[in-house]
């Protein structure tokens, strides 16, 4: 445990991969490998620290895009994920849910996934969302149109509709696992922007931008910037957190 104020929830947009893997003269699916090693040590950390909820981006909607190649890669590295990292996240009593539509991928992947949730389902530690085949725009869509459905089904009235109603909604509503917004949110790789990663519970979160591409991404990096965002007064467009 370290002594300050932890955030409950952490998003990480675990970018630089690719770069990574040019840097080191290694073809790209090399690079999200390390990137899954670098994601397994996050994972052990936010765990032993007691943060309760972390959500990472490991493949969105328009990741699709890529070559053929790097995509397969992609899901075949989370058929390996399992295989090495399911017993350890039990003994963690780590919890995974998925965030997005995870059966359009190859019939290893999914099964692979469906037996890493089964078998951690109980689990009440950390709460470890993976968003895959996951866009915040998509999201945001898809739950207004359940909404809508509802609204017809059930003779509401739409102009009662709330915020709440549209977060019940979202894959973190949908979860019932109570997964609150992101407090914090880290992007390594330089680059400064969301990407379409929690588009709608980002609201408020704050950001840390970091140079460091994620293969790179220490242990010990990650304690600093969750000291430097303990230090940040949060205002949630109001009055500073914790004034009277
Ligand atoms: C972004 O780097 C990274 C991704 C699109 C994939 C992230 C995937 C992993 C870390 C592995 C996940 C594994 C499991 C089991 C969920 P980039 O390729 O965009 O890097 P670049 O911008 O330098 O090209």
């Amino acid at each position: 445990m370290i002594d300050i104020k932890l955030p409950n929830h952490v998003g990480i947009i675990m970018d630089g991969n690719g770069r990574w893997a040019k840097a080191h003269k290694l073809p790209r699916v090399l690079g999200h490998n390390a990137g899954m090693e670098s994601m397994k040590k996050i994972v052990k950390a936010t765990s032993g620290m007691g943060i309760k909820y972390l959500t990472v981006y490991a493949f969105s909607t328009e990741n699709w895009k890529r070559s053929t190649e790097e995509v397969s890669g992609i899901f075949k590295l989370i058929v390996k994920y399992v295989n090495m990292e399911l017993k350890e996240l039990d003994e963690n009593n780590v919890h995974i849910n998925i965030m997005g539509e995870y059966d359009m991928l190859p019939k290893e992947s999914v099964e692979a996934i469906d037996k890493m949730l089964r078998t951690l389902e109980k689990n009440d530690g950390l709460i470890f969302n993976i968003a895959l085949n996951y866009g915040g725009r998509d999201e945001i869509l898809k739950s207004v149109k359940t909404l809508y459905k509802e609204c017809i089904r059930e003779g509401k009235d739409i102009d009662l509709l709330t915020e709440e109603d549209i977060s019940r909604y979202l894959y973190s509503g949908t979860a019932n696992l109570d997964i609150p917004d992101p407090d914090l949110i880290i992007r390594t790789s330089g680059e400064e922007r969301m990407s379409n990663f929690l588009t709608w519970q980002s609201a408020y979160s704050e950001l840390i931008f970091t140079e460091t591409l994620w293969p790179d991404f220490s242990e010990d990096e990650y304690r600093k910037l969750l000291e430097a965002f303990s230090q940040r007064k949060r205002r949630f467009g109001g009055r500073n957190e914790g004034d009277k």
